[in-house]
């Protein structure tokens, strides 16, 4: 079968490599991709947010099956635009895809269908927003309305950095993303995330994970797309995942009652409260780096699951774990999520993956005269799969250890909220904070 994988990141190497690990035999393409795709599949070089650009690449490859990794090219309406050809394809079209692309639109339809979330207002003018902020006060959490690759929410603790953030979003720095606000009560918790593949009538959970979106130890320093994970949560006792399982449920007879037909990963990210589990955000998708942990802990065929979620006959399949636990550590060029440079030789790939247990998925890089070289801000998601969380997490900063590239930062705290510590693994080291921006 000729596969279309469309994205670039560690998240679109971890769906290559496991429908490569399929039964069926598979031509696989990957667009753009990066180096790490380069190894497994063939990489198509195409503007993964132009929808005609997709449809015509993939007409002219012979493309049977396409799977939609990043949310971007869902928003923008690729899906819809696959399917109208003929094509098959997963992932939701650009109406369901909106419960990610709008967090205005996303909030309304929990409070329309009794999702537990946070309070929050909606604003599209500089001075309405500081006026709810003069109500509120701080703690208050700041976010711009449309896509801003985990980068449009400030978690404000002071009055300056909430007014700082609101006038950013209305000077522009996201764009058209940035035109209407939320501003949202600071919920206080462990997150978590919970996916679920969806044909728009069954609804079938996976294992939940948990990604650690500062960019710094300790929860530290600005949000990023998320610089760390594992799988299971140990936070997410049996009573919890039922409660977050009952929320992904709702919010599924919600878009039908809407008349909305998600077919795809629908992505719950969500905070443990004293009052229990409630909604941060809906996401469209597989979560970047969730899905680095989740897929090699999936026993079952992905391209099975994939292609039943496209078809409608999702009932026909269950999933099938590994008890294992997997923990990734993102490794990050210096300065993300700030601007960073990119060109810089890393080495020791293959020795960290040589590490019992670890996959080096690659995210930012290229390859060039047959040196992997940064290409990105999130530039390797080192993992590691292990019997326990500990392992996990010890072979991965092993790894992480055999890794050097200029400039690259990592947090070294990645699964101490589940292990009971702080403290770094042995010989972990990374950039202090105030070397993080140039
Ligand atoms: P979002 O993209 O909306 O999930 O926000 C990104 C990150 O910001 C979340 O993963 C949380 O770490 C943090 N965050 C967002 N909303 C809240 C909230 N209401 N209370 C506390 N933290 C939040
Ligand atoms: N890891 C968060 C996301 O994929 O949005």
């Amino acid at each position: 079968m000729r596969i279309l994988v469309v994205g670039g990141g560690g998240r679109e190497h971890a769906i290559v490599e496991a429908l490569a690990r399929s039964s069926t035999d598979t031509d696989i393409f990957c667009a753009p991709g990066n180096g790490g795709t380069a190894q497994i599949a063939q990489n198509v070089a195409l503007d993964p947010e132009n929808p005609m650009d997709i449809l015509l690449k993939a007409e002219e490859l012979g493309i049977e099956f396409a799977v939609i990794g990043p949310e971007v090219p869902l928003v923008a309406g690729v899906a819809d635009r696959l399917d109208d050809a003929g094509i098959r394809v997963f992932g939701p079209g650009m109406e369901a895809a909106r419960l990610e692309g709008s967090k205005q639109f996303a909030k309304d339809f929990m409070v329309r269908y009794g999702i537990p979330t946070a309070r929050y207002g909606a604003f599209t003018d500089e001075a309405s927003a500081l006026e709810y902020l003069d109500d509120v006060g701080v703690p208050i959490v700041v976010k711009a309305d449309g896509l801003a690759a985990g980068k449009g929410v400030t978690v404000a603790r002071e009055r300056e950095e909430a007014d700082r953030a609101i006038r950013e979003c209305f000077d522009g720095r996201f764009g058209m993303a940035g035109a209407t606000v939320v501003i949202e009560e600071m919920l206080v918790g462990q997150e978590a995330t919970l996916l679920a593949f969806t044909d728009g009538q069954t609804i079938l959970p996976m294992v939940p994970a948990q990604d650690h979106k500062p960019a710094l130890d300790g929860d530290l320093g600005p949000n990023t797309g998320g610089m760390g994970v594992y799988s299971p949560v140990p936070a997410v006792d049996a009573d919890t995942l039922a409660e977050m399982q009952a929320v992904l449920v709702r919010t599924m007879q919600g878009l039908r009652q809407d008349g909305v037909h998600f077919k795809g990963i629908l992505y719950g990210g969500f905070i443990l409260t004293e009052d229990g589990p409630k909604v941060l955000e809906y996401n469209a998708r597989f979560g970047d780096p969730e899905a680095q942990v989740i897929l090699p802990r999936l026993e079952t065929d992905l391209l099975e699951v994939l292609l039943a979620a496209a078809d409608e006959r999702l009932s026909e399949v269950d999933l099938t774990w590994k008890p294992d636990a997997a923990l990734s550590v993102v490794m990050a060029s210096g300065g993300y999520p700030g601007s960073y440079e990119t060109g810089i030789p890393i080495e020791g790939i293959a020795d960290a993956a040589a590490v019992p247990g670890v996959t080096v998925y690659q995210a930012g890089t290229r390859v060039e005269d047959g040196a992997v070289l940064t290409a990105g801000g999130r530039v390797l998601d080192v993992t590691a799969l292990a019997p326990t969380l500990a392992e996990a997490r010890d072979r991965a900063y092993e790894a992480v250890d055999r890794i050097s590239f200029e400039g690259a930062h990592y947090r070294t705290d990645i699964g101490a909220k589940a292990l009971g510590d702080a403290a770094p693994a042995a010989g972990a080291s990374s950039v202090a904070p105030e070397e993080m921006t140039r």
